[in-house]
């Protein structure tokens, strides 16, 4: 089967104002992903993840290099053409999950539907299923502002995942949340992987949540430093990933 995700020599250079020195957060970053892949990217602060996110699911441009995701270059695509192909095709749940504050948790997630004009009773459907899989089907009518952080971050994912993307990016989706609603979170990400077959990116700095993924890229300096696959055994893969953290840490 082709490839999801095909990064080459992917490259951003951010230029600041009046001269200030340029950032090189992105350098000749290279990879696959196959259908279906769970793949999570660590790495220290400031080492470039979140921009490898944006660049990847077109948020941003790169400075040079390709991303192909499901057979389509992402700069080939045209304005309209990318505004569509994000919408059906990626879905994004954000570090500080970028829900409308105006719209209830339903409407929110329901927003890339309505969007997309699918039939009200297509949405209604879609939506409630996904409030019950993400445990907050009681808070539907509810307003961001009254709702937990760990509920936030459960109604950002529903809202990343309700057009069933083909590609599903999150940038630490269980940074601040307590223990049981990140082992949620990361039981959920794991579920859509397994029965949606979604291809999943996820950016933390968690070694529990990384040992949910089936490989782990390790990015310092914004290249690629390591990689490395799981077993199947998530114990073993735990302390893998504690085991070259702390490598690193001696290193830096
Ligand atoms: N819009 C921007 N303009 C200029 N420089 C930026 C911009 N966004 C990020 N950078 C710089 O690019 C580098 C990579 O930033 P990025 O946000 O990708 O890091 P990160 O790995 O996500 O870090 P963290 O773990 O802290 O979230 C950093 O040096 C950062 O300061
Ligand atoms: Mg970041």
């Amino acid at each position: 089967m082709n490839d999801m995700i095909q990064v080459e020599n992917l490259t951003k250079v951010y230029r600041s104002f009046k001269g200030a020195k340029e950032v090189k957060a992105l350098d000749q970053i290279s990879f696959t992903a196959a259908p279906g892949e769970f793949i999570g990217i660590m790495g220290p602060s400031g080492s470039g993840k979140t921009t490898l996110l944006n660049v990847l699911s077109g948020v941003d441009h790169p400075t040079s290099g390709e991303v192909i995701i499901a057979g389509n270059a992402m700069d080939k695509l045209k304005r309209d053409a990318m505004a569509l192909f994000r919408r059906r095709k990626i879905g994004y749940v954000f570090q500080d999950f970028n829900l409308l504050d105006s719209l209830t948790l339903k409407e929110n997630i329901a927003l890339p539907l309505i969007l997309d004009r699918i039939a009200p009773k297509e949405i209604e459907q879609r939506v409630d299923e996904l409030m019950a899989f993400f445990g907050i089907a009681d808070l539907a009518n509810k307003y961001p502002y009254h709702v937990s952080g760990g509920q936030k971050q459960r109604a950002a994912a529903a809202r990343a995942i309700v057009t069933n993307p083909a590609v599903c990016f999150a940038d630490e989706p269980t940074g601040n949340l307590d223990s049981k609603s990140a082992t949620d979170i990361m039981g959920m990400l794991t579920q859509m992987n397994e029965e949606r077959a979604s291809t999943i990116l996820m950016v933390t700095h968690d070694p529990f949540a990384a040992s949910y993924c089936k490989r782990i890229i390790f990015i310092k300096d914004g290249q690629i430093n390591l990689q490395i696959q799981s077993s199947g055994d998530r114990k073993a893969f735990f302390d893998k990933i504690l085991e070259i953290l702390s490598v690193m840490r001696g290193e830096a």
